[in-house]
């Protein structure tokens, strides 16, 4: 693989509250692992998540919930490994942060002593205000997590918008407001009407980062393999694909096997040769 070294050193976090000021959009996506981390760094991507999205997309479950923090560390190191311009996010997965404010720190503190991240993601708002204070105030970034929170989807209801009544959306507000006040330095939104995430990224000093959640979010963000075309499952109406990289992989792997099996691989320009006297004393070493 050749990419693009990155020639810039780490974004600073408070450049994100700058670019938001700015106007500039900010670009997110995940990713879960030294090749893609160092592929986002390369495209010039500013945030990378390492989302326990990854329970789906690279694990194979049917939710996010199943994440462990032993998932979680070790594709947050290796995608950390690859990403030297952007600021690096570990989700926290589900049960690291709930149980209480003391195994919330202590699991967070973990991602960047173990992991090398810059900061984590929590979900949801709440009861979890004083889990972000705490991991907040113990030093390590918190960027927060509103409307559809896949960890908690059964209470949700399922894989739907949320925020569609007026009464929903005014709460949604309440929570974003909250979740800046408890220090977090950036907001995802996800499947949220438009017009809520405008308000909510209007009222926030703090920048908001969409998924589904439309133009006027501060900044986007999708899942790595929705956008390259490599994940088979659920396909929200707010994924873009950008290239099928699964139709691209299959291709070539059923080439390879073709090849294998009638000899065409390997040819002779992906072989080793030795001297010639060395093979001539070889073969009549072994007779
Ligand atoms: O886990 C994840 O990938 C996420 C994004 C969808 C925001 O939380």
């Amino acid at each position: 693989m050749t990419t693009r070294p990155s020639t810039a050193g780490k974004l600073p976090l408070t450049d994100l509250a700058a670019m938001k000021r700015r106007g500039e959009k900010i670009v997110m996506v995940t990713a879960y692992d030294y090749p893609s981390g160092r592929i986002a760094d390369a495209a010039g991507v500013d945030v990378i998540l390492v989302g326990d999205s990854a329970a789906m997309t690279v694990l194979g479950h049917d939710s996010t919930v199943p994440a462990t923090m032993e998932d979680m560390l070790f594709l947050s190191r290796a995608a950390a490994r690859g990403a030297a311009r952007p600021l690096v996010v570990a989700d926290m997965p589900f049960g690291s942060y709930q149980v209480s404010t003391e195994d919330a720190v202590r699991n967070a503190v973990r991602f960047v002593k173990e992991a090398g991240v810059d900061a984590v993601k929590v979900e949801g708002a709440g009861a979890v205000l004083p889990r972000i204070e705490a991991i907040a105030g113990a030093g390590v970034p918190v960027m927060g997590h509103l409307g559809l929170t896949p960890q908690t989807v059964t209470a949700l209801g399922g894989w739907r918008a949320q925020g569609r009544t007026a009464a929903r959306a005014h709460q949604l507000v309440e929570d974003a407001l909250a979740l800046e006040r408890a220090g977090c330095f950036s907001v995802v939104l996800e499947c949220v009407p438009s017009p809520v995430a405008a308000r909510i990224s209007e009222a926030l000093t703090v920048p908001t980062i969409g998924i589904g959640a439309g133009p006027d979010c501060d900044g986007q963000v999708l899942v790595f393999h929705d956008l390259l075309g490599l994940y088979e499952g659920r396909s929200p109406r707010f994924v873009k694909r950008y290239a099928d990289l699964a139709a691209i992989t299959l291709d070539a792997l059923e080439r390879y096997a073709a090849e294998v099996r009638s000899g065409a691989f390997p040819e002779e320009a992906h072989t080793y040769a030795m001297p010639e006297e060395e093979l001539t004393l070889f073969r009549s070493a072994v007779g």
